[in-house]
């Protein structure tokens, strides 16, 4: 099999998206792979490529809610209609940002069991749009790189660019925002789409940039060729998508050499992606560790604080009492006021 020597990696995603579907991330960091860039840049065709699962795309705004989506390497005997999680997606993100074209910080998560698939966890991100469509508030770009910042920002997090070779690389808005956050590019890795579209004569320049010599990143990048807008109204399947981009890299004049530099294909993106995520875990873990370990200090000193319970004479409960009521009218207040605490003493 030709993800067997990936066994031993389950336990640690699993572990990560345990806590996840429990709400940890709300109180601490965990390991991510986000999927950032431009509308139409391919990011939906790279989810696809890597899932083998057709997931909403078109032009415009499509996903507007972040989507997590697990993939799971595993042999299954009884099998749903994938056909139907486009519109399962589509459904849940009219539930959560309503009908349109807004956009939501709600995660909806997606699971695929699959013998096709790599164990990977990746959370799509809305992509960014320049211009407001009809029916979208005046300041949605910004509402969109607030959200991918929120992900991005994280130390935690791996950021996956999805830049098309058909534009002028450097000055990618999804790029940029990555270094803003990563300046070093540690945790950043650009994956370069659409290669079949590229301007004749631009071929020597793409290739430098593949092979980290013009903006370099620790974790580098990888070449992908997904389905066109024409083979998917032709219904080219996934399965054959895979040999034709194969076919596509051997037969290129510039490219060919990324093959064995294992810097092209969707295959070599999976792999890559599942040992990148499964090192960063491996990091990570004994900071999350220290993290919980904190947290659950705290919170024994505040039960200990309870234990005792209220003094037993009369004039130690009542300021008891009136510290706890008082505690409580000041979370009540806060709540209700948001950031805003109002001290009256
Ligand atoms: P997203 O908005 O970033 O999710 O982009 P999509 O994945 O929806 O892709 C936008 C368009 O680009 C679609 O029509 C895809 O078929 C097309 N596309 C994506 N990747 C490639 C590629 O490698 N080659 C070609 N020719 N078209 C691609
Ligand atoms: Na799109
Ligand atoms: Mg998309």
């Amino acid at each position: 099999n030709f993800y067997f020597f990936l066994e031993s990696i389950r336990p640690y995603i699993d572990l990560i998206d345990t806590l996840r579907s429990v709400g940890i991330q709300k109180d601490l960091a965990l390991p991510t792979i986000v999927v950032i860039g431009d509308q139409s840049s391919g990011k939906s065709s790279v989810l696809e490529a890597l899932s083998g699962i057709a997931l909403p795309r078109g032009s415009g705004i499509v996903t507007r809610c972040p989507l997590e989506l697990r993939l799971r390497n595993e042999k299954i005997i009884e099998f749903g209609d994938p056909s139907l999680v486009e519109k399962h997606v589509e459904e849940a993100q009219n539930e959560l940002a309503g009908k349109g074209v807004k956009i939501c910080d709600d995660l909806i998560t997606l699971e695929v069991r699959s013998a096709d698939v790599c164990d990977l966890t990746l959370i799509d991100l809305p992509g960014i749009a320049r211009v407001p469509v009809q029916g979208q508030p005046q300041d949605i770009g910004n509402q969109i790189k607030r959200l991918i910042m929120k992900f991005i920002e994280k130390q935690e997090t791996i950021n996956m660019v999805v830049v098309p070779c058909n534009t002028d690389i450097a000055t990618t808005e999804a790029l940029r925002m990555a270094q803003e956050v990563d300046p070093e590019g540690i945790r950043t890795l650009a994956i370069l789409t659409k290669p079949d579209l590229i301007d004749r004569g631009t071929e020597k320049n793409i290739l430098a940039v593949v092979q980290n010599k013009v903006i370099p990143l620790r974790k580098g990048y990888v070449m992908v060729k997904c389905r066109g807008q024409q083979q998917i109204d032709e219904k080219i399947p996934l399965v054959e998508a895979t040999q034709i981009e194969r076919d596509f890299f051997q037969n290129h004049d510039f490219f060919r050499p990324l093959l064995d530099e294992n810097k092209a294909t969707v295959k070599c993106l999976a792999i890559k992606l599942t040992q990148d995520l499964v090192s960063h875990i491996k990091k990570s873990l004994p900071k999350l560790d220290e993290q919980i370990k904190k947290q659950l200090w705290d919170v024994r000193n505040e039960l200990k604080e309870c234990e005792a319970g209220p003094p037993q004479d009369l004039k130690g409960a009542k300021q008891f009492l009136i510290k706890i009521l008082t505690k409580f009218n000041d979370k009540i207040k806060s709540l209700s006021f948001g950031e805003l605490i109002i001290k009256d003493n």
